[in-house]
């Protein structure tokens, strides 16, 4: 296709249904796409006992990607969001679908800017929610494809995920509340000892784990990383039915494998 000087690429505008709204997000091959965890978090946090919860609220959302969970906040009618990403890419994406989705400053209050974590963050907040990476850095692993890379976090995936773990509570005003997604490749067990000695395990739940098949496609290059690593910590990252997995050393694409999303929901 030839485009001519000026003109733009068009990309798929998708549409996601969330409860009544329909959130419309224009594509950017650079920038992570939601999928079935954003979509369940989002109709979990739609329940009426959890969306009161950011009326007239400021919301902070890490990772905002395409903006999908930032602009459902808004359409719940909160006061202020502020969504953060440490792809640029990500916050010119999540600019542009606040647009396709009649959100204009002015009307609403927001910021998109780009952030590591909380780096340049200086207010608390009432809720945080984030979908952070969940996968290893593994160099030579979806090198050409910038939406799996920032799919990728150091320390195993947990980068972003502990941070927001230990860090989070100082982030948010007290009776303030985190919703925050995570992986059982990212360590089953060590999310919810992380979760015990930060936040205390009065002041945590899980909302939500929904099994999910490996995809041999994308997750293939971090397979022999994470089998290596819970056979070394027995913490179970990815699985198989009816089968120890811990016997297992080497992935084996003929074996049907599996992972976890967990929803964590814990209150300051
Ligand atoms: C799994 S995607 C989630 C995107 C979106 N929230 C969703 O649910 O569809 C993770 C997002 O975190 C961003 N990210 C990765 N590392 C980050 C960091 N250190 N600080 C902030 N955002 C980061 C990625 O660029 C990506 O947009």
């Amino acid at each position: 296709m030839k485009l001519n000087r000026g003109e733009k690429l068009q990309q798929a505008v998708h549409q996601f249904q969330i409860g009544e709204s329909t959130i419309s997000l224009e594509e950017n091959p650079n920038v992570w796409l939601p999928r079935d965890p954003t979509l369940q978090l989002l109709q979990m946090i739609e329940k009426p006992e959890y969306k009161s919860l950011f009326k007239q609220k400021r919301v902070l959302d890490i990772g905002s990607g395409t903006g999908i969970i930032g602009i459902w906040a808004l359409q719940a009618g909160a006061d202020y969001v502020a969504m953060t990403d440490i792809n640029y890419s990500a916050i010119q994406t999540t600019l542009h679908n606040l647009k396709l989705n009649g959100i204009y400053n002015g009307d609403f209050q927001f910021a998109v800017f780009d952030s590591d974590v909380f780096m340049g963050i200086q207010e608390q907040f009432d809720v945080i929610v984030s979908n952070p990476p969940a996968q290893p850095i593994m160099p030579g692993a979806h090198e050409n494809n910038p939406a799996s890379k920032y799919n990728e976090a150091r320390e195993g995936g947990r980068y972003v995920l502990d941070s927001i773990i230990k860090y989070g509570k100082s982030y948010l005003k007290a009776g303030g509340h985190l919703f925050l997604l995570g992986s059982s490749r990212q360590g089953y067990r060590q999310t919810q000892s992380a979760m015990d000695s930060v936040w205390g395990k009065e002041r945590w739940e899980v909302l939500l784990e929904k099994e999910y098949s490996i995809d041999p496609g994308y997750h293939r290059p971090y397979m022999d990383y994470w089998i290596a690593q819970q056979n070394v910590d027995r913490d179970i990252r990815v699985y198989l039915k009816d089968v120890d997995t811990f016997s297992v050393t080497h992935y084996n694409q003929s074996l049907d494998w599996f992972h976890r999303t967990i929803l964590l929901h814990a209150l300051r």
